[in-house]
């Protein structure tokens, strides 16, 4: 990982100058004067620094074109403290589409539901203008060999029923074990979008797979999933009484519980990393040193996070956690989604990190792996890292639900943005910028 030792030797800089002039801020990164810090007052640069210049870090959704998947540079570069947190959508899709077929070469003998000779699935897609979901899907497809080429890369569009198999966007595939080849069919896919527009919405998902299995429910072999969320209520709703294994992905606590009773498998896509990276690249822009610290570089706390576990792409200015696959083999290891990852929970010390006010919202306060898994987690770091957050619970439609909610941000050190849309990144900056 490089380091940005230019910034980190500006920080110093106006740090110095900040002290010596016995002003109370002057940096953008703040917190290197810390003498006029009341510990308990939460806030103390906010009045000094502009809301442009204040740390900024998206995360979940990376800001990008929705229909192209092209990164949004303007927003991922909004200041000199601006980062996105993610994980590798690629690696992850990759695995989840291995740990399917994986699964399926492990069971071929009694897989065949209906012994037609074919493999039949049915995929529940999150969000259509998502990169997460689109990997997810272009990983199944590819894996499973029922992906199609189109414009350089697997299409990744939902094709509503192909039982027949004569769907465009997908094709069927095939799958030799033991010397003897199956067929391999996507049955059905569908955007999992509710009619008010929320979109990776677990209850379409639990009534889509009620409709598919009314209608054709002795071909689906295999259930999968974008998401946990979807996942599980797939599997609440029909696989789970009818033995029919269902993947997910995210490991959230239910998801990992039910692979117990048959769910197939999920991915971790080890919140516990990327919620901690949220936090820490404000943390280290707040109090003025390298962004590394604390995170390829240890603190004086002691936390650090190895290399398998994330990787910082400095051009892209994002830092991606790395997924691993869950599984009947592993998942005792994973059964409390929500706990702090051991080699960076040290308690800072407030005396050289003292309190700081974040504005942080999550997209949809009824999204299954952010609720349940992500705001968790950063609630169990914020105080480890001294960060005071307001969090705030948006509806999933519409931006300006979350937007309406951000009305004073010079009440705050700095921001954590999870976008409705990953295309609006302008609404939030718009609001930093006036
Ligand atoms: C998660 C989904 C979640 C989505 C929200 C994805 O990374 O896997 O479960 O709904 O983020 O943006």
């Amino acid at each position: 990982m490089k380091k940005r030792i230019v910034v980190l030797t500006m920080a110093v800089l106006f740090g110095l100058s900040a002290v010596a002039c016995g002003s109370e801020g002057g940096s953008s990164s703040g917190g290197t004067d810390t003498s006029t810090e009341s510990s308990s007052s939460g806030s103390s640069d906010s009045g000094t620094v502009a809301n442009k210049d204040k740390p900024l870090v998206w995360f979940n959704r990376q800001p990008s074109n929705s229909s192209t998947g092209e990164l949004d540079m303007a927003a991922l570069s909004f200041n000199e403290d601006t980062y996105y947190v993610g994980f590798d959508a690629n690696q992850g899709a990759e695995l989840q589409g291995t740990m399917v077929k994986d699964y399926i070469e492990a069971n071929i003998d009694t897989i065949d539901r209906n012994g037609d000779g074919v493999i039949g699935y049915v995929l529940a897609i999150g969000d259509i203008g998502h990169n997460d979901s689109i990997a997810r899907t272009r990983g199944v497809r590819k894996a499973l060999g029922t992906g199609v080429e189109k414009d350089g890369s697997i299409d990744s569009e939902p094709i509503g029923t192909n039982t027949d198999g004569s769907a465009s966007a997908v094709q069927d595939g095939s799958i030799e074990v033991n010397g003897k080849t199956y067929t391999v069919r996507e049955l059905a896919s569908q955007e999992m979008k509710n009619s008010a527009g929320a979109t990776w919405d677990a209850a379409t998902a639990g009534n889509a797979i009620g409709t598919w299995s009314s209608s054709f429910g002795d071909q689906i072999d295999v259930v999968v999933s974008n998401n946990d969320g979807m996942g599980m209520s797939m599997f609440n709703a029909w696989s789970k009484d009818n033995d029919v294994p269902t993947f997910g992905y995210d490991a959230n606590n239910d998801a990992v519980a039910a692979i117990a009773e048959g769910y197939g498998g999920t991915i971790s896509q080890h919140a516990d990393v990327q919620a901690y990276l949220t936090l820490r690249v404000l943390r280290n822009a707040l109090d003025g040193v390298d962004v590394d610290t604390g995170i390829g570089t240890a603190d004086e706390a002691g936390n650090v996070l190895s290399d398998d576990v994330y990787v910082y792409n400095e051009e892209e200015r994002s830092y991606y956690a790395l997924n691993v696959a869950v599984t009947a083999e592993n998942y005792q290891d994973f059964t409390d989604s929500t706990k702090v990852y051991e080699p960076v929970s040290n308690q800072l010390d407030e005396s050289s990190h003292p309190t700081k006010k974040v504005w942080l919202d999550i997209y949809n306060a009824s999204d299954n792996f952010l609720s349940s898994t992500y705001q968790p987690l950063l609630q169990n770091y914020d105080d480890l890292m001294n960060l005071d957050i307001d969090y705030i619970g948006g509806d999933g439609q519409t931006e300006s639900n979350i937007t309406n909610r951000l009305g004073n941000p010079g009440q705050y050190d700095a921001f954590a943005i999870n976008m409705v849309k990953t295309d609006n990144a302008a609404s939030y900056t718009a609001l930093l910028n006036q």
